[in-house]
């Protein structure tokens, strides 16, 4: 039995909102020590403590899961900690996710309990014997120095504080819920030091980092006794160089440090911001060596690289690789500065492919997956965000991660029982669609779109963040029509759900069945007799090529076309972005493809790069050529659902794919695709088979490409038209 069960929930005797609460107990260890293991969990997040020295390296432990009915706890062997005689372990309890005031939405997730502390310890003599110290009443409880932790608001840290010391509070909280730690840990990454001391226009005093990041700062506390220090953490000067802080929204973004008089490095324990400046109120002499900024994300493997022979492309993959590292922490979140930084289902289902090249993804979505399985409903509905901290949930290109998600796993580490374990709950979502689709109300019924194979039921998000509203570049939900996309996407999820039955050899007939009922409708409904789509958007082709919807792949191909030269750029939002370029590859417009991906003006991928972005914009426009920002109200500086885009460097642009059918990298076909604005371009993924690698070269009258293939996989490449055998190893072809 898992040592943990047999400990209480300790709560502070007085609950003290905003403040962070210290458990403590002294005990002894008097004989020689074999072992020592820590089991801790809390309810809020947890900075726990072995004799002054800190307990391993998790980041806001115990991670942010559904916590009404999963709690990871953690498990240290803190053998080396443990002293002969005397001891004291201490942990402090902030209220991390469960607690935290976010300002927007209604807070499901805000519990009536408290911040409270369950641990523990079991020392092994060398005798055999065992010692536990298990949380209980007579453990101690105290406030915190960190007098007010949030994760929105952030944290006041009074130096001067001295808080009395009462007995802990044990209650009774159900324990089945607690899992052993699922996900990656939470960790300290890179480390910056400042860029640049400011004085901007309006006399702040500004640091910058250089790169929009999500962690904390650590600086030198230093002040004579009730100074108080304020760094206010932020992403972006505005046009005139000053201080912009509106897109934050309502979250402050701040520590407060109130000095003793005593100097001290300082970093906070229990929140995290989105920043790349911070500004800086009642600092003395500033000296910017005193500051470091620090990046907090789940500790993933590294595993994809690419670099090109054009720097702004370098630096737009530079963006997707930290809008990946920004949004990875412990869930993947839409964005980690404003008051919302949560799991947004959309967001997470465009992205998921680059990110499973960027890095080793697996154990990461695994953890986040069960917890969308843990919060949809029984009905099928994929809540919006996971975990869910406001209802809402069944909307199209959202809840369809739930098919995308393990399907995406699937393919790229090859795991079964990815597909095997997500099974149900993919099953339960295409259900909850084909539900949601028959079940018209009587307006709909009366207005004929009675049609129990078409989507049109329910609340979308549409193309969220398209440009294709004329004259309003601020219009959220894009043009294309909102049923269309729900259809189409009961179309793809189907299609998901039909091949994972097949790769687990499942009967899947009836979905199969399904589908050809849901195209058949799609066909109807919005394809014109000459094979163009009603719809007449750039989004609305592209769904309807990736997908296989469209009757007439030319006539739909050359309506993209013309749409896109219509207006001279790409127009699409969160929906059709992610396929783009995929789709003007199939069809043969690579050189189109390459002009979206290469041009600077605004919109496209390089303009925010053009601008100094060093992460993914959450919008086309975020900064305008003109300076002016977007709406406040949804504008960050760090969203990476267009860094989406990245998984066409590695497949097309380096040209590292597998043959359909295949996954996991055991059957490649390398195809890059050349442009003459490029005279190089090479990329990596380390898989778990070894690394695959592809590069190629312009030189002055010819092209040398270099292919890796891991020892166990089959590889050809097609290059021109032409296929060649690869042999394990590195292969070189000049053309
Ligand atoms: C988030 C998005 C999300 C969207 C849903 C926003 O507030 O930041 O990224 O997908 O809501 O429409």
């Amino acid at each position: 039995m898992d040592k943990i069960l047999s400990a209480s929930f300790l709560k502070a005797p007085k609950y003290k909102e905003g403040a962070a609460f210290v458990f403590s107990k002294e005990f002894e260890s008097d004989k020689p020590i074999k072992s020592a293991t820590l089991q801790i969990s809390s309810l809020g997040v947890y900075v726990a403590y072995l004799n002054g020295q800190r307990v391993g390296d998790f980041i806001l432990a115990p991670g942010w899961t559904v916590y009404e009915k999963r709690l990871q706890y953690q498990t240290y062997d803190v053998t080396d900690l443990i002293k002969d005689g005397k001891n004291i372990i201490t942990a402090e309890v902030g209220r991390g996710w469960r607690f935290h005031k976010r300002p927007q939405h209604a807070t499901k997730h805000i519990k009536a309990d408290e911040p409270a502390l369950i641990a523990s310890l079991c020392l092994t003599y060398n005798d055999g014997s065992e010692a536990i110290i298990n949380t209980d009443s007579t453990w101690k409880s105290s406030e915190s120095k960190t007098v007010y932790n949030d994760m929105y608001g952030g944290e006041t840290y009074d130096d001067n504080f001295v808080s009395e010391e009462k007995s802990a509070v044990a209650f009774p909280h159900p324990k089945e819920i607690l899992i052993p730690q699922e996900g990656e840990k939470v960790a300290e990454k890179e480390r910056l030091k400042p860029q640049r001391l400011i004085t901007t226009p309006e006399c702040d005093t500004v640091i910058d980092f250089g790169q929009n990041l999500t962690g904390y700062v650590e600086f030198k506390a230093k002040g004579n006794k009730n100074d108080e220090l304020v760094i206010t953490h932020f992403e972006v000067l505005d046009k005139n160089g000053n201080v912009y802080t509106e897109n934050l929204r309502k979250a402050k973004q701040q520590v407060r440090y109130i000095c003793s008089g005593e100097e001290k490095l300082y970093k906070p324990s229990f929140t995290f911001y989105g920043f790349r400046f911070i500004k800086l109120e009642g600092f003395k002499d500033v000296n910017p060596d005193d500051f470091t900024a620090i990046a907090v994300y789940s500790d993933m493997k590294r595993i994809g690289h690419f670099e090109s022979s054009d720097p702004l492309l370098n630096r737009l993959y530079e963006n997707i690789i930290w809008g990946q590292r920004g949004n990875f922490l412990d869930v993947p979140t839409d964005c980690p500065q404003r008051d919302e930084r949560l799991g947004w289902t959309g967001d997470a289902q465009v992205f998921i492919r680059v990110a499973s090249m960027n890095y080793d993804v697996s154990t990461f979505f695994r953890k986040w997956l069960n917890d969308m399985a843990a919060e949809q409903g029984e009905d099928g509905r994929i809540t919006h965000v996971i975990p869910a901290t406001f209802d809402g949930g069944g909307s199209a290109a959202w809840g369809d991660a739930a098919t995308i998600c393990p399907w995406q796993l699937y393919l790229s580490y090859g795991n079964k029982e990815d597909l095997e374990h997500n099974f149900p709950m993919m099953k339960k979502w295409v259900d909850y669609i084909r539900k949601s689709a028959a079940h018209k109300s009587l307006i709909q019924c009366f207005k004929g779109s009675r049609n129990p194979y078409l989507w049109n039921t329910g609340k979308h998000f549409g193309d969220w963040l398209a440009l294709d509203i004329e004259g309003d570049d601020e219009d959220a939900r894009g043009a294309t029509d909102h049923d269309y996309i729900a259809t189409a996407f009961f179309a793809y999820s189907t299609e998901l759900l039909i091949k994972a039955g097949e790769v687990l050899g499942k009967d899947m007939s009836e979905y199969k069945a399904l589908h050809e009922n849901i195209v058949k409708a799609y066909r109807e409904e919005y394809v014109n007799p000459d094979g163009t789509i009603k719809i007449n958007t750039q989004t609305a082709c592209v769904l309807a090529l990736k997908f296989g919807l469209t009757p007439d792949r030319e006539a739909t191909a050359n309506q993209l076309v013309s749409l896109i030269r219509k207006y001279g750029h790409l127009t699409t939002g969160f929906v059709g972005t992610p396929y783009l370029l995929h789709v003007l590859t199939d069809i043969g417009e690579v050189e189109l493809a390459y002009d979206l991906l290469l041009r600077k003006e605004y919109p496209s991928w390089l303009y925010p790069v053009t601008q100094g972005a060093t992460t993914m914009w959450e919008r086309w426009n975020g900064q305008r050529p003109d300076g002016s920002f977007a709406t406040p109200g949804m504008n960050s500086f760090n969203h990476y659902a267009y860094g989406a885009v990245g998984d066409w460097l590695y497949s097309t642009a380096a040209g590292i794919t597998m043959r359909d059918g295949t996954v996991a990298y055991e059957d490649l076909i390398f195809k890059p695709q050349t442009d003459k604005r490029l005279t190089f371009v090479k990329a990596s993924i380390e898989t778990a088979r070894g690394t695959v690698a592809s590069e190629w070269r312009r030189e002055t009258d010819k092209t040398v490409y270099t292919f890796t293939v891991p020892a166990g996989s089959k590889a050809e490449a097609v290059l021109e038209g032409k296929t060649y055998k690869l042999n394990e190893g590195v292969n070189t072809i000049t053309l």
